[in-house]
């Protein structure tokens, strides 16, 4: 089946009697999501250090209309707390897409991560996807164990792949057939 990217049909949760909506990105959320991954649990675990909002925004914005992937919010009471996407692969590994996924240090632990997956799984199996594939540091306890709940498996690790703040990491691969 061939991969087609198609509109995200927003969803709604109850978490701790608030509701949760679960959509497209769009536009307004830049700055919600600039200042989520500058927090320090949070930007520890990304790939990039965190960046001024001008450039982050103008990054933000152009991935939203010319991005091969989708990029959705998890909102609470209107809110945007975290932000998942999905990067669709090419050629001849168009069947297998990438994914980040980061939720506000705030908000972790109260599985909202586990639904923003969800939504991704139901989402990229829905358009044709067959794998879901992402890659942490080696030091991000937290996400191995949520990967692991949700059913990817190690793959590989690719030795002394990140320098954070002058010490070196390996790079966890994971994956996971939908
Ligand atoms: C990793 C991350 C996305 C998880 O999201 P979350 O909302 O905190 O996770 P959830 O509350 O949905 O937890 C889902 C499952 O993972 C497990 N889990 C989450 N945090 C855990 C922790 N600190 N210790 C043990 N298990 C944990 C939970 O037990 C839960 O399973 P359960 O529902 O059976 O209890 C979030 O912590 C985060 O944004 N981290 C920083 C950014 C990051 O690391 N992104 C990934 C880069 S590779």
């Amino acid at each position: 089946m061939a991969v087609r990217l198609k509109k995200f049909q927003r969803v709604f949760y109850e978490v701790d009697g608030f509701s949760l909506e679960v959509r497209e990105a769009k536009p307004a959320d830049a700055k919600r999501l600039w200042e989520i991954q500058r927090q320090k649990k949070v930007n520890n675990f990304l790939l990039f250090s965190s960046y001024s909002f001008e450039k982050y925004k103008k990054r933000f914005l152009s991935r939203l209309r010319d991005f091969d992937g989708k990029t959705v919010v998890a909102a609470l009471d209107g809110i945007v707390i975290g932000r998942a996407f999905l990067k669709l692969g090419r050629g001849r590994a168009s069947h297998v897409a990438n994914f980040g996924i980061f939720i506000d240090e705030g908000f972790q632990g109260k599985g909202i991560g586990r639904i923003l997956m969800r939504e991704l799984f139901n989402y990229a199996k829905s358009i044709g996807v067959e794998k879901l594939e992402d890659e942490a540091f080696s030091d991000n306890k937290r996400a191995l164990r949520f990967y692991k709940k949700l059913g990817f498996r190690i793959e590989g690790v690719r030795k002394r792949k990140f320098v954070r703040d002058g010490r070196h990491f390996d790079s966890v691969l994971i994956g996971k057939f939908l």
